[in-house]
């Protein structure tokens, strides 16, 4: 979340009138609604509302949608596909932005490079490299999120991670200033890259190695099937926890005997221990707790600290 708010009176609860203010000054193709459902915009389907939802339908119209959140001291929170995200029950108390709009899903290939926009799906980008004959991207192909989500965990699968592949990052701060990064000049980490969480990813130039579409498909096959071997397809966040530096989440979770472990609705996935799968019933406040409960055991019996990966947001 983008704080631009301390102040509680400033929270969008107490402001019905905000939405209205912001259609006031947002062009027709800019969508916004008021108390936008969250559950079915993220993978895992638990979460209560966003007080506003906004998706902008070009740069001018986010640089508005910043400049209102940053004058109004509203807290802004930026959607990616909702796949490392879990949101709480009681939902979000600020303004929710979604980057889902063609203007910034488009993928365009220079060369060996895939110019990117932030609500392009990592999917989708695996499958424009490999058309174009472009290797080293096909590790995208099974991660559920988008290009901005992907950049702001720095999200990986198969021994790959999404900031290896980046040639620069576009950005956007907040006060609306664009400014193009080279991956060097951010704070990237396992799972993390620290400044997108003050500035917003627009997109990022990817880059690939000339090969085979053949060779690239076959790459791409063997991680789907690993994939499909090892983790679960019913709804989740992905990893709950990021892997500790002695033992992957999962092992550890599978070790203690907590495969099956249930809170209501949420339980760990036998398939995989370090995912929690929510059986259709499931609420915000039956994962966390089960991510309580598995902490708590890790921490008793094997002194180790777990960290969760996913991004907790709401009330
Ligand atoms: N293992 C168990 N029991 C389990 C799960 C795993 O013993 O229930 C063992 C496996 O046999 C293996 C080791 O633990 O020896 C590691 O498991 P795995 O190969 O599944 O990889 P992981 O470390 O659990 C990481 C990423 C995944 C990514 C996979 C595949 C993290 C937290 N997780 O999982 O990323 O898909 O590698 O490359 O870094 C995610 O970030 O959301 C995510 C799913």
């Amino acid at each position: 979340m983008m704080e631009t708010a301390i102040d509680p009176n400033s929270r969008t609860e107490h402001r019905p009138d905000l939405a209205e203010e912001m259609r006031l000054l947002l062009p027709p193709q800019t969508i916004i609604r008021r108390k936008e459902p969250l559950a079915r915009r993220t993978t895992l389907r638990v979460g209560g509302p966003a007080d506003i939802y906004v998706e902008p339908a070009s740069i001018e119209e986010l640089q508005s949608v910043i400049k209102f959140c940053a004058e109004q001291k509203l807290p802004l929170f930026l959607l990616g596909r909702g796949s490392n995200l879990l949101v709480r029950d009681g939902g979000f108390r600020g303004v929710v932005v979604c980057l889902c709009q063609p203007h910034f899903s488009r993928i365009e290939t220079a060369g060996e490079h895939l110019s990117c926009g932030a609500g392009a799906r990592l999917k989708a980008v695996a499958a424009e490299a490999k058309r174009r004959g472009l290797a080293g991207l096909e590790f995208l192909e099974g991660i559920p999120g988008s290009v901005g989500g992907g950049l702001r965990m720095n999200a990986g699968a198969m021994g790959g991670e999404i900031f290896q592949v980046v040639e620069s990052v576009r950005l956007i701060d907040l006060k609306g200033r664009i400014e193009e990064r080279a991956p060097e000049d951010l704070v990237v980490r396992y799972r993390s890259c620290q400044s997108l969480k003050t500035q917003i990813a627009l997109g990022a130039v990817l880059r690939g190695q000339p090969a085979l579409p053949s060779q690239i498909a076959e790459r791409m096959n063997e991680f789907s099937r690993q994939r499909w071997d090892s983790q679960p397809a019913a709804p989740s966040a992905g990893c709950i926890f990021k892997n500790p530096l002695t033992i992957p989440a999962g092992k550890l979770v599978d070790e203690l005997g907590l495969k099956g472990a249930r809170v209501g609705g949420a339980y760990v996935s036998a398939e995989h221990g370090n995912f929690i799968v929510n059986d259709g019933t499931a609420t915000a406040q039956n994962i966390l707790e089960l991510i309580e409960l598995i902490r708590g055991r890790a921490r008793a019996q094997r002194g180790i600290e777990l960290e969760t990966e996913v991004e907790i947001v709401g009330d």
